[in-house]
Order: structure tokens, then C-alpha cells, then sequence
């Protein structure tokens, strides 16, 4: 539910030999269903929707072919957040999630608390459900597990990437990763993989590190069971 698979689309895939490949480990790796988050940010990522929905839909029929059950591809974004992010959802100039309500939102790093809270609530208050992507990544969240619950409390949702659950990213972000699963504040996991050989699509270690750790019922809640509800129609 977060990855950069489509190509010519963002800094993600580079071609579609390589999204077929990122594609062929995802199956392996177990995975039957995918949304695609292509960046959309001001005055970087501002690729036409027109050309992401024509990649996207040449990916999809690839995608069907994947092994012996094939991948369902689903269309969304990884949306960084700016001060009209709900109108530009309301005008279909940027997507939500495979067409539900859940939109992917991106964060700065160094984000301050005040627009974090401003952001969300912007969206919350239109009737979208934000989920924070890589949430370990933002220093005001990760520093403060009350404000993260605050933030859960008032209706956002918190997605962090598989690598940074198994320790690629260092044993302090690990053990943040598992400080949420315990606290029970995270809904999501993603790659966030930019192709075969960068931040790679590995999501079978994360779960069995999940279910081992905390429970198999809180892994399928939040690889398998939350996920789904962003594409069920
Ligand atoms: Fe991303």
C-alpha cells in the first residue's frame, strides 16, 4: 500500500522491465494486491494524472500475467502535504487510495508538530482519512508517542516501511516500530520501494518478524485485514 512501482511516473521504477521485476518479487514475497503510490509534491512530483493513469493501467495488465494467480494493481498516492490538500482531492487533481477515503500523506522530517495536527485535521474534517506515511521518519512523532496517539485519537492513521521493522534502518527506529505495535498505533505497512535493487519490495520477513513478536492476529490486522478495507468496494 505504499510503493513506487509505476514507471516514468515519479523516482520510483525507471522502466517497465523494472517494474516487472519489482512486480515478480512482490509475488514471491507472497503479496496478490497492490496500491501503487506514485509522489505527488509541489514543484517536484507533478507528473499529469493523464500519464500516471495511462502507466498505471499498461503496469495493471502486466501485473494480471505475474505468476500463477497474478497481482491486482490499484491506483493511489503519496501525497505531500501542502495547505489545499482536500480541495485537490475534492477536484480529482490528486487520488485517495485505490479510490476510498484513506489518502497517503507525506511529511517533511523536520515537520513541526503544529502542522502536523493542521494538516490532519484538514483532511479529517473533509471527510478523508489521512494515514502517515513512514511516520518513523518524522522526528516530532517519533520522539513523542502521546502526540502520535493524539494524532490516532483524532482519526489519522500511521503506516511505517517493512525495512524499517527489520532493523534496516537502524535499532532505534526498530524498536519505535515495535513501540507502536505494542501500543497498538499502527495500521499499516509498505515497502516504499523504489525498484528491485533500492529499498526492495520485501514484505514476507517484516510479517513473520510481526507475528513472531506480537501475535500472528495483529500481523494479519495490519499487513492483510486494514489494508483490504482500501479496496473493497
Ligand atoms: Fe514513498
Amino acid at each position: 500500500m505504499h510503493c513506487h512501482i509505476i514507471p516514468h511516473v515519479d523516482d520510483g521504477a525507471d522502466n517497465m522491465e523494472e517494474a516487472i521485476k519489482m512486480l515478480k518479487l512482490e509475488y514471491e514475497e507472497g503479496v496478490r494486491h497492490i496500491i501503487a503510490t506514485p509522489h505527488f509534491r509541489f514543484n517536484m512530483f507533478e507528473t499529469p494524472l493523464e500519464k500516471v493513469q495511462e502507466q498505471f493501467l499498461a503496469l495493471k495488465s502486466e501485473a494480471l500475467h505475474i505468476g500463477e494467480e497474478g497481482i491486482d494493481l490499484h491506483l493511489g498516492c503519496e501525497f505531500h502535504v501542502n495547505m489545499n490538500m482536500a480541495e485537490m482531492l475534492r477536484e480529482k487533481r490528486v487520488l485517495t487510495m485505490a479510490g476510498s477515503r484513506y489518502v497517503l500523506t507525506e511529511f517533511s522530517g523536520a515537520a513541526p508538530q503544529s502542522q502536523i495536527r493542521e494538516r490532519l485535521y484538514s483532511l479529517i474534517s473533509s471527510g478523508y482519512k489521512p494515514i502517515i506515511a513512514h511516520v518513523e521518519r518524522c522526528a516530532k512523532l517519533r520522539s513523542d508517542m502521546n502526540f502520535v496517539e493524539e494524532m490516532v485519537e483524532m482519526g489519522a492513521r500511521i503506516q511505517v516501511n517493512a525495512e524499517s521493522i527489520m532493523g534496516k534502518e537502524g535499532f532505534g527506529t526498530k524498536r519505535f516500530c515495535f513501540k507502536l505495535m505494542k501500543s497498538d498505533l499502527l495500521h499499516f505497512v509498505g515497502t516504499d520501494s523504489h525498484g528491485s535493487s533500492y529499498r526492495v519490495p520485501k514484505m514476507k520477513d517484516a510479517y513473520l518478524s510481526v507475528a513472531k513478536k506480537i501475535g500472528e492476529e495483529y500481523a494479519e490486522q495490519i499487513f492483510i485485514d486494514n489494508p483490504a478495507r482500501m479496496i473493497k468496494k
